[in-house]
């Protein structure tokens, strides 16, 4: 599995621990940055890791900036991503299992490090159902059309 991974200035501590992570786990990702702490605005960096899931170069993808709520909703506008915005084990789990999200979004602002990370592993190993959930996220494919 490869991830594609960037946040905001919002973001930046967070996105670092979740490469750590990644390091950890031994999954190969790319890290679209930001590479300095200057401000930016999400959507410029939702969109090169929405568009590397959406054409293959990654599987799935990281998104972190303060509240995760721009990332998700910039991200969201790429067809082919469903972008789960999540602080909690629980969702973190249903939304694999459920939704087949290919987008996490966490906010730095929101959620510590350590559940943050809890989060990541739960969402990153967890496959999705299948089953009748996948006429529910046909039906999301569906309004893109
Ligand atoms: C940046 O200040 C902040 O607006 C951004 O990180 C994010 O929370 C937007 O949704």
């Amino acid at each position: 599995m490869k991830i594609a991974i960037s946040s905001d200035h919002g973001g930046n501590n967070l996105r670092k621990e979740m490469v750590n992570l990644l390091n950890e786990m031994g999954i190969e990702y790319k890290d679209f940055g930001p590479h300095t702490d200057d401000s930016v605005d999400y959507p410029d960096y939702a969109t090169p890791v929405a568009e590397a899931v959406v054409n293959g170069e990654a599987d799935r993808g990281i998104l972190i900036c303060g509240t995760g709520i721009g990332m998700s909703i910039a991200a969201n506008k790429v067809k082919g991503i469903r972008c789960a915005l999540v602080h909690d084990v629980f969702s973190a789990k249903a939304t694999r299992g459920h939704n087949d999200s290919n987008i996490l979004a966490m906010g730095e602002r929101v959620v510590g490090a350590g559940l943050a990370r809890e989060i990541a592993k739960t969402w990153l190993t967890e496959e999705f159902e299948g089953g009748r959930h996948e006429k529910r996220v046909q039906k999301i494919t569906d309004l893109e059309k």
